[in-house]
């Protein structure tokens, strides 16, 4: 035999030697509960978490919306400060878009008949004056009512103030009623009209269902139980599905989230795609210091009289603003996703005998046994001689 056969030799053994890893087999019911039973929790988790609820094989795609809305009801007050009058949607709803966020006008303090001139500054230790030099001509603070002319005039016979240019008479808001002005505004409906699209995959869904006809549409109501594809609530019903008191909640003002969920199953064997409507208060209803609560604004009417002056009427409106927010994902089978879980499930069961192992080793009472068979420690030096041996052997 030369040299180069036995080369060759070595290197036929080194590329077609077949090697596989010897099985030990430990006939114990424990462990082999351990090792099925982790199994299960893994399978249970790839099948039932992110197979079913997570819906993993999916691709998603977010909604994209567009929302209107309006407003329909009437009001007649009648309170013993302001003349009996008549509204209608014009009067309460500001400002009149219809878009995805309305405000109904629920309690307000008026000040009629303003015009530009001078008076007198509301009362309060910093506008308050004793003569006309505590009060700087052309100052004007940010949180008083207008510019100061220089002049420290009477505001009662008690109180003295310094006199500021603005609209005259000043506000006085302190003066809002404890119950809501528009005490009807529970019984306004809204229309809530909303088209949605997911263009990944070319859906397109709106929220007036295509089984809704009109003459449905001019009578129902939105309910839960009875009429749960309605697209027509009823403020007070809104906010009572928010956990909120409607009049309490028109006193001071807030705002109000309605939530539509258009998330979507579109493989063929869900094919779910309606909205789901839920209601909550977004502002917060009782700060822990009850500062500045609820919600309200400043707007005005202006007029001219018969003989050319400007005035204006200034309303301090408190009322509820109703946000539509439109959420959402749809979800369709898609080969990447899967691939991609099942190998991320698959590199799971590999972990599996690790802790069967581990159990094995460290818990059970044979653990000495199984740990003689499993791990074979070489025997560096038994072994060099047996080798060393047989080298002399070779050469007597
Ligand atoms: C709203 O309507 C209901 C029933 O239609 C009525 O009983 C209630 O008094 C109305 N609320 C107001 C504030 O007018």
């Amino acid at each position: 035999m030369t040299k180069t056969a036995g080369c060759c030799q070595g290197c036929l053994h080194y590329v077609f030697d077949y090697e596989t890893p010897k099985t030990l087999v430990i006939p114990s019911i424990r462990v082999g509960f351990v090792f099925r039973f982790t199994q299960f929790l893994v399978v249970l988790y790839v099948v039932g978490y992110v197979c079913v609820v997570q819906k993993a094989y999916q691709e998603t795609d977010s909604v994209l919306s567009t929302v209107t809305t309006k407003v329909k009801g009437f009001a007649f007050t009648n309170t013993s400060d302001a003349d009996p009058r008549f509204w209608d949607v014009a009067d309460y709803v500001v400002p009149p878009q219809g878009g995805d966020s309305f405000f109904v006008l629920t309690n307000m303090v008026v000040t009629p008949q303003q015009t530009q001139s001078r008076c007198p500054e509301l009362p309060n230790p910093s506008t308050s004056c004793v003569d006309d030099c505590d009060c700087i001509e052309g100052y004007s603070d940010p949180r008083g009512n207008g510019i100061l002319t220089g002049l420290c005039e009477n505001y009662s016979t008690t109180v003295k103030t310094c006199e500021v240019i603005s609209w005259c008479p000043l506000e006085i808001d302190t003066k809002l009623p404890e119950h809501a002005l528009l005490a009807a505004a529970e019984n306004f409906t809204v229309l809530i009209k909303n088209s949605i699209t997911y263009p990944k995959f070319n859906v397109h869904r709106r929220n007036i269902l295509p089984h809704i006809n009109s003459s449905y549409l001019k009578r129902c109501e939105f309910n839960r139980t009875t009429d749960p594809d309605c697209p027509i609530f009823r403020l007070k019903h809104i906010v009572s599905e928010a956990g909120e008191e409607f009049q309490d909640m028109a006193v001071k003002g807030g705002i109000l989230g309605i939530i539509i969920d258009w998330s979507c199953d579109l493989d063929w064997w869900a094919r779910k795609c309606n909205p789901q409507y839920s209601f909550r208060r977004l502002d917060n209803k009782n700060p822990a210091n009850n500062v500045a609560p609820g919600f309200n604004f400043r707007f005005a009417k202006y007029y001219k009289t018969p003989d050319g002056e400007e005035t204006r009427t200034l309303i301090k409106a408190y009322g509820i603003r109703f946000d539509v927010v439109v959420h959402g994902t749809a979800g369709k089978f898609g080969i990447v996703p899967t691939v991609v879980n099942l190998g991320a499930a698959l590199t799971f069961l590999s972990l599996v005998p690790v802790v069967a192992d581990w159990v094995m080793l460290t818990c059970m009472g044979k653990r000495d046994l199984y740990k003689k068979h499993k791990i074979t420690h070489l025997n560096e030096v038994a072994d060099t001689e047996t080798m060393s041996m047989g080298t002399s052997y070779g050469t007597q």
